[in-house]
């Protein structure tokens, strides 16, 4: 097998990181990939930064033992707490990583509000820290942790009553356009992007990192010559779980393939 033919491996806490990996099989229709939800661990975003990083380090440890050519951590917590890490110690590899995406929010509108939501560790960290002292002067950000919310997408229950309501009590101090963009940095909440826009208001952006990442993974994997060649081929996906059952997997391809 051609290095190039590789699979890419994409990682997540659970099933969030789908909401990058379908920008990903859009991006990179020829490529194979291997998701890996490690719902059995989730929620990361309330655990250490030490525990966060060790299961990630231990994940693409076994995707490299496998032979997968490139890393995609589809996780703002987990990239907050391992990425730099990972590319120290696999300096070879293309790893990319994904943090909340600021900067289009901020340029969408100078001077204007911006309601950042992720979870708490990723709010905590050092990384996300660094970010926002970027942007302290063209906007105003609020850093909203939102523990509890990833659950819903988890769990399946993203569209139900109960989503409905846990979002409106979240958001309900930035109800009604009280904020000009919104910016989901977690990748478990682009599947209750419609809850969230219906609370926040019609004329609020909503950004996610996702397309940014898919592009940025594709330019590393570009670069190091291991992008697949064959633009007749059409990749598969397949999805691995640490604690698997048919639900989870039903639930992942409902992701990937069932809804915009
Ligand atoms: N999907 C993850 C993220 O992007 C976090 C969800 C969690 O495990 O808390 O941050």
């Amino acid at each position: 097998m051609k290095n190039y033919e590789k699979r890419i491996a994409v990682f997540d806490s659970g099933v969030g990181g789908i909401s990058v990996l379908r920008e990903m099989v859009k991006l990179m229709p020829a490529e194979d990939f291997v998701y890996f939800g490690d719902s059995k661990n989730a929620p990361y975003g309330t655990k250490t930064l030490e525990e966060v990083r060790e299961l990630t380090i231990s994940h693409v440890k076994n995707f490299l033992a496998e032979g997968d050519k490139a890393i995609a951590i589809a996780c703002n917590t987990a990239t907050s707490a391992a990425v730099r890490t990972l590319r120290e110690m696999f300096p070879e590899v293309p790893i990319v990583g994904i943090e909340p995406a600021l900067k289009p929010a901020v340029l969408h509108k100078k001077g204007g509000k911006v309601l950042c939501l992720a979870t708490p560790m990723t709010i905590r960290e050092e990384k996300f820290k660094n970010l926002l002292k970027q942007y302290e002067n063209d906007a105003e950000v609020i850093p909203l942790p939102c523990p509890g919310l990833m659950e819903f997408v988890e769990s399946g229950h993203y569209d139900t009553k109960e989503a409905g309501d846990f979002v409106y009590q979240l958001l309900y101090d930035y109800r009604d356009n009280a904020v000009d963009a919104a910016v989901l940095g977690c990748t478990h909440y682009p599947f209750v992007r419609n809850l969230i826009q219906d609370v926040l208001g019609d004329k609020v952006e909503i950004f996610d990192g996702a397309y940014g990442t898919a592009k940025e993974l594709k330019r590393r994997i570009e670069v190091a010559g291991l992008l697949n060649p064959d633009s007749e081929r059409t990749g598969n996906v397949v999805f691995r779980n640490s604690a698997p059952s048919e639900e989870k997997t039903a639930l992942c391809e409902k992701l990937l393939y069932g809804q915009a």
